[in-house]
This record gives structure tokens, sequence and C-alpha cells, in this order.
């Protein structure tokens, strides 16, 4: 019982520094031309929101499409889980500089800072390849990310996305804000699955499928999204689908134990290659 309350006291201080550390911060957040600005204001209306390397127009972008279709064609067939799913091929490039450099573009980083509202921790980059499978399991079943209380994940896309390759899909997010009924409804579910994810017949019954936005695009498209505030998963694909996934967060982030992963051992790091000049 003891223990209870000092957990409960505890959080609330660290609630509390946090918005104080928000207002400390507003009058320093960098400022953004009209057309940037919009895409924090979409975020902050619906969690979700579509731009591209082109509209971001990032000095490093050349490198990173060169690196990223070098280090793909050097990824092995996938591996099957114990139940028979392709399992997700997931390197973890935060070391590499063609993808941290990108990662780190101070126009990315001023977007990011003005939605999570702190100074941005990048936490890192996985360079990633999904196969089609029959059933949905592990981040193809509906979820929120657990890394911080703010979270943006901007997701390249490496070639066409269109559905049969499975596109990033999210429930706007004032479909399941704090106070509303759908809110308790997928946390329950989320509980009862023991965290791991919902299907989409079981969301289906609580927030019907035509008011989930789906989120394909051409190769080069980039989906910003904040995965704590939203519910999201990769749809369904009858094709591979090859994408980056940049992580960032306040520094420092609620549980930094979840973020480890995008820099150290637990994905596969593939040895740095001498890039070789491609023609686009
Ligand atoms: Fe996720």
């Amino acid at each position: 019982m003891m223990n209870t309350i000092k957990h409960k006291l505890a959080g609330l201080k660290s609630e509390l520094a946090y918005r104080v550390a928000l207002s400390n911060h507003a009058p320093n957040l960098p400022i953004l031309e009209e057309k940037y600005a919009r895409i924090v204001k979409t975020l902050r209306t619906e969690g979700a929101c579509l731009t591209s390397l082109e509209e971001l127009e990032l000095a490093s972008s050349d490198d990173l499409l060169r690196a990223s279709e070098q280090y793909l064609a050097t990824m092995t067939a996938p591996q099957l889980n114990g139940a028979g799913y392709k399992l997700p091929q997931i390197y973890t490039v935060t070391q590499i500089p063609e993808f941290s450099r990108w990662a780190n573009e101070q126009r990315l980083i001023n977007i990011i800072e003005n939605y999570i509202g702190l100074p941005v921790a990048f936490q890192g980059v996985h360079l990633r390849k999904d196969f089609p499978n029959e059933n949905q399991f592990g981040t193809s079943l509906w979820h929120k990310d657990s890394e911080d209380r703010r979270i943006i994940k901007a997701f390249v896309y490496l070639h066409d996305v269109e559905t049969e390759h499975g596109p990033f899909e999210y429930v706007p997010r004032n479909l399941t804000k704090l106070y509303n009924l759908n809110y308790y409804k997928t946390y329950y579910q989320l509980w009862r699955s023991g965290y791991l994810g919902i299907e989409d017949k079981t969301l289906d019954s609580i927030i019907p499928k035509n008011a989930w936005k789906s989120c394909p695009g051409q190769a080069g498209t980039i989906v910003l999204a904040d995965t704590k505030a939203i519910l999201h998963h990769g749809t369904a694909r009858s094709l591979e689908r090859s994408a980056l996934f940049c992580v960032y967060t306040a520094n420092p982030p609620k549980n930094p134990q979840d973020c480890t992963q995008y820099w150290d051992d637990t994905f596969a790091k593939p040895k740095q290659i001498e890039l070789a000049e491609t023609i686009r």
C-alpha cells in the first residue's frame, strides 16, 4: 500500500516536472516556415502527417536513398518464427553516417522539436523489410508505442507503397483521446492482449474500419506519426515493404529502457559498406 502511494506520488511529481519543462521551453522552440508549421499542426490534431523527401528538401536525402538501396540489397531471406510467420528483417543503422546525418538534419529536428515541445533526442534508425503473412502478428496488430509521452517516428517509404505493400495505418487521435469511451474500450482490449496488440476485427467492433486512415504513398513519402498518441499498425500485405523507421523522443525520454533497441544489439547491425555511386 505504502509502495503504491509512493509510486503514484513519484508519477505525479514527474508529470508536474514535465509540464513545467514544456512551458519553460515554449519560448525557445525554433521558428518554422508556414509549410512546415502545417505538419506540426496536423500532428497535434490528427496524430500523423504525410510529407516527403521532396517537401523537406534535406541536403542529405540522396545519400540516404543510396545507402538504403545498397544495405537493403544485403538483406537475406526472412526467418520464420515458431508460429510460421515471416519475421521482418531489421537492420539497426543508427551508427552509419548516411542514416544518422539525414535523421539529424536541422529542419527535420526543428519540426519534431516543435511537436514534442522539448529538446529532441534522436534514438536511432531501423532499416526494415516486412513480408506478407497470413494473419496479423507483431507490429501488424494495432498498438501504441511506449518510449515517451510524445514520440515521433518518421517512416520513409523506399519504394511506392500501395495497399498490397501494407502501408502504415492509424486511428485519428480524436477518436481515442482520453475521456472518450473508445479510449477505455481500446485500452481494455490492449490489456487483454497482454499489450501485444489488437486484431482488425476487434478494433472494427469499437471503431469502424471506415474511420481508419491508411497511408499509401510514392517512394520518398514520409509518414510522421506520434505512435504513443495513436493506435497504429502496418496493414496486412501481399507484397514486401521496405522502409526506414527513424525514432525521436524528448531528451531524456520517460522510458529510456524502451529506446535501447534502436542502437544496441537487439537487431543486426550490418557491416559498413563502401557505397557505390548510383545514377538516379
Ligand atoms: Fe508501433
